[in-house]
């Protein structure tokens, strides 16, 4: 009998790379829901100083980082190579020179140990993060992916299986956080940055508009209200007003979650389902999580979120997206590339 063969009865224990943007992961995940060990190298502090991800950075980093990270991975979960069963990677969407340097240790490592190779979407992988704590989640269901390049409406039909119901016709959701932490100065990442000042601040303080696309109703757009945010700056600005920044962030905030919360509602009842999970960066939020948990007690929907270490970029979720393709049979070769640009549901 051959290992995959075996593999069948016995437990699956997989180790997840992921690359595709600013942190260095990697994972080793028995079954797809159990994580033995969840690592990050964060390059936050090193991008912070430019505003933003520096991509040439990114992938030296990276490189810097990615033996030691996985050697810790697989040192906490205590296993080695030897254990294992496939090799999970993330091989898009993302940076191209970010992914490359995952892709490419993933592959060197199933060529080494001859163990098969799996290549996961990063979306795929931000939604799966909910399969680790939710043992009993299970598809259908109906996932919002808010994440710093994305924002997604998806009918998770089957493990594998996404219709995508709606998404942004321009910024994402996280980065319309980013650009307006930006402007009020708090710099980069925005995100919990704002979450943490809107605490302070009156979220019904400013009117902020609240996008809607008249011909699709699960689709977003963020810039109109970055705008607007930009034009009441520059207001003050010009009258020689000071602004409550933390105002403007509550209100800011309040205005995404609020149109985050009604498309979902909405897909999740249009659909006949019960059961709404959401994933990627901007899941973290307090606002929004407590306002989706809120809306979904309301309407009888159950609601899962990951904790907001599985939220953001890591690679426990390649590694619980992986064992499903896994699964399936499906398996990478040795000529996997980075596809920076990959739709969900495309190989
Ligand atoms: O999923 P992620 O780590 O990377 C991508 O795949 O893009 O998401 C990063 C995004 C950034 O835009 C960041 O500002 C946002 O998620 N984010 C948040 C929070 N934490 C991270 N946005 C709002 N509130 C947060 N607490
Ligand atoms: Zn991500």
């Amino acid at each position: 009998m051959c290992k995959e063969e075996m593999n069948e009865q016995k437990d699956i224990l997989i180790l997840a790379i992921e690359s595709s943007c600013d942190e260095t992961a990697a994972a080793v995940v028995k079954n797809g829901r159990e994580v033995l060990s969840n690592i990050i190298s964060s390059q936050i502090a090193l991008h912070t100083l430019y505003g933003g991800v520096v991509p040439e950075i990114a992938s030296r980093k990276h490189i810097e980082k990615i033996n030691q990270v996985i050697e810790e991975a697989l040192q906490t979960a205590d296993v080695t190579l030897d254990d294992l069963d496939a090799i999970a990677v993330t091989y898009g969407p993302g940076l191209v020179g970010a992914l490359l340097v995952g892709v490419a240790e993933a592959k060197a490592i199933s060529y080494a140990k001859h163990l098969p190779l799996v290549g996961v979407h990063h979306i795929e992988g931000h939604i799966s993060a909910n399969y680790i704590e939710n043992k009993d989640l299970e598809p259908p269901f109906i996932c919002l992916v808010v994440s710093g390049g994305h924002t997604h409406l998806v009918k998770v039909q089957d493990y594998g299986v996404y219709e995508i119901l709606g998404r942004t016709r321009d910024d994402a959701a996280g980065e319309a956080f980013d650009k307006v932490a930006r402007a009020i100065g708090l710099g980069y990442p925005g995100g919990p940055k704002i979450d943490k000042l809107a605490k302070e601040g009156n979220p019904d303080a400013i009117a902020f508009p609240k996008a809607k696309i008249a011909d699709s109703p699960y689709d977003f757009s963020f810039s109109g209200l970055k705008s607007s945010v930009l034009n009441y700056l520059n207001g003050a600005k010009m009258k020689g007003e000071t602004v409550n920044r933390a105002d403007v962030a509550a209100s800011f905030q309040k205005a995404v979650c609020d149109v985050l919360v009604s498309h979902a509602i909405t897909a999740v009842k249009e659909a006949g389902m019960d059961k709404l999970a959401i994933a990627g960066g901007v899941a973290s939020n307090s606002t929004l999580r407590a306002a989706m948990e809120t809306a979904c007690e309301k309407n009888g929907i159950r609601f899962f979120r990951p904790s907001p270490i599985f939220c953001t970029d890591n690679a426990a979720m390649i590694g619980a997206a992986g064992y499903y393709d896994f699964k399936k049979g499906v398996r990478s070769g040795l000529d996997l590339n980075a596809v920076p640009n990959l739709k969900l549901g495309e190989r």
